[in-house]
């Protein structure tokens, strides 16, 4: 960490990506009101959520990640919160018995608002406007007023991620996240599934699994974490105006943690290495996350961790790959090599997804074909590296969209207009999420296996 740092020091570098506010005064105002708010997480939390970070750092668990690519205020809805919850804890159980590991559950939820953006404007109609760039920001709507940043809009989004992390908090720990009702709805999806025959083992063995344990007396009722479970928050850490005004020193530790999420993480736009986004991270002791593009050198990459985790503290850094379903097998297994070389212990994990973005019929789209080649190909390099391919990070969402094609559904390019109610990139649906956690964990299971059977033999 430089010697200087502190949570303003990100001002005298560049930022990119983050807008410019006509009224100076009025986001001044709305900094000073948000620094003295209530914290969203606690730095206890972060610090728990680290631990579990190291030990699947260490092989010992496995990271899953995901949510909306943009949490809307139009959609601020109870339903919406909770079908999302529940296919993350589907997915859960599902990986937990693939992966026999604890799965560490991170939602891109409560507090993912802002939106980097390729483009600073936006045309149609030969009218040009500056892009939409997250509800946090300024709106959706194509006029020239929408499209005006608004400060106030960081109080409305604080709000809104105090009352969702309130209800994920409330569900996680009120019995919604019992494994035997997770388990019911993955039968009943495995029941109505057009490929339900295909995940039918599986979560008969689950159920069996379920049933022994039981049997030995480990039930809802005598055990907590049948009942129970830990569910922690993330976002990218993009408006440091907000992150800034969210960074507070921890009374036990005496360390700075930013508050606004559990774990945060910068974007494959925004990691120059002398940039803002690098500099603020620098001095927060959350556990972060940094997207790797396929244009990432692993020289680069050691400079990187250098910079965000000079101490090489276990959990601290999770890289998020984002390669491309053609690019992956050619680019990572030289960033593993360098991480390896240099004794960098880091998280790996896989995010399918913006890579993997193509237009179709006048729609962003991405085939879940092209997401599972990602995936296995990320588990492949591992495998032959003899690394750890430790998580995945998904966008998703618990309602029935059309927005990434195929699937077991069979939704076609054509069907995309349907239900296309995304604020940014496509996400995949209920049915796809669940539908890549069971093939991904047949996956895991059959890696397992055969390394069982190598040291056994
Ligand atoms: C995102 O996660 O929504 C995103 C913009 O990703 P990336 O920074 O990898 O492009
Ligand atoms: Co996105």
């Amino acid at each position: 960490m430089s010697e200087k740092w502190t949570p303003a020091s990100w001002r005298s570098k560049t930022g990119l990506q983050m807008p410019t506010y006509p009224d100076a005064a009025a986001l001044e105002d709305v900094e000073q009101r948000l620094g003295v708010f209530p914290p969203l997480a606690s730095a206890g939390e972060a610090r728990k959520l680290k631990s579990k970070l190291a030990d699947v750092a260490c092989g010992k668990g496995f990271l899953l990640q995901g949510g909306d690519c943009a949490e809307s205020f139009a959609e601020f809805h109870p339903d919406t919160l909770r079908d999302t919850l529940r296919v993350l804890l589907q997915m859960a159980i599902v990986l937990t018995f693939g992966a026999g590991m604890p799965v560490v559950k991170v939602g891109r939820m409560a507090g993912q608002f802002a939106k980097p953006r390729s483009a600073d404007t936006e045309t149609i109609d030969g009218v040009e406007l500056p892009s939409y760039r997250g509800d946090m920001v300024n709106g959706m709507e194509f006029t020239e007023e929408a499209r005006v940043p608004d400060p106030e809009r960081l109080v409305q989004a604080y709000n809104q991620s105090a009352a969702t992390l309130n209800f994920l908090r409330a569900l996680t720990q009120g019995g919604y996240a019992d494994l035997h009702k997770v388990q019911r709805w993955n039968l009943g999806f495995v029941k109505d599934s057009p490929l339900g025959e295909r995940y039918a083992d599986m979560a008969s063995r689950i159920q069996e699994s379920l049933d022994f344990m039981a049997a030995c007396g480990m039930t809802s009722q005598t055990t907590k974490q049948i009942r129970e479970t830990s569910f922690f928050t993330s976002h990218e850490a993009l408006l440091l105006n907000y992150e800034q005004s969210m960074t507070r020193v921890d009374s036990i530790s005496g360390n700075w943690y930013n508050t606004s999420a559990h774990m945060l993480w910068i974007g494959e736009r925004t990691r120059q290495l002398d940039g803002a986004h690098v500099e603020f991270f620098k001095g927060i002791h959350n556990p972060i996350g940094c997207k790797v593009g396929p244009s990432m050198e692993p020289d680069e990459l050691i400079r990187l961790i250098d910079a965000l985790n000079p101490d090489n503290e276990h959990g601290r850094l999770t890289l998020i790959t984002r390669m491309g379903a053609e690019k992956i097998g050619n680019v990572l297994p030289g960033l593993i090599r360098a991480v390896e070389r240099e004794g960098r212990c880091v998280v790996w994990s896989c995010d399918p997804m913006h890579s993997n973005t193509v237009s179709a019929g006048g729609y962003k789209t991405r085939h879940v074909d092209a997401i599972l080649a990602e995936v296995k190909a990320f588990f492949q390099v591992h495998k032959s590296e003899g690394s750890h391919a430790g998580g995945v990070h998904f966008e998703m969402t618990g309602k029935d969209v059309t927005e990434c094609v195929g699937g077991g559904q069979a939704i076609k390019e054509a069907d995309l207009s349907e239900r296309y109610h995304t604020h940014c990139d496509p996400r995949l649906n209920a049915t796809q999420a669940l539908e890549l956690a069971f093939l991904l964990a047949e996956q895991l299971k059959e890696d397992r296996m055969a390394e069982q059977v190598r040291v056994a033999g």
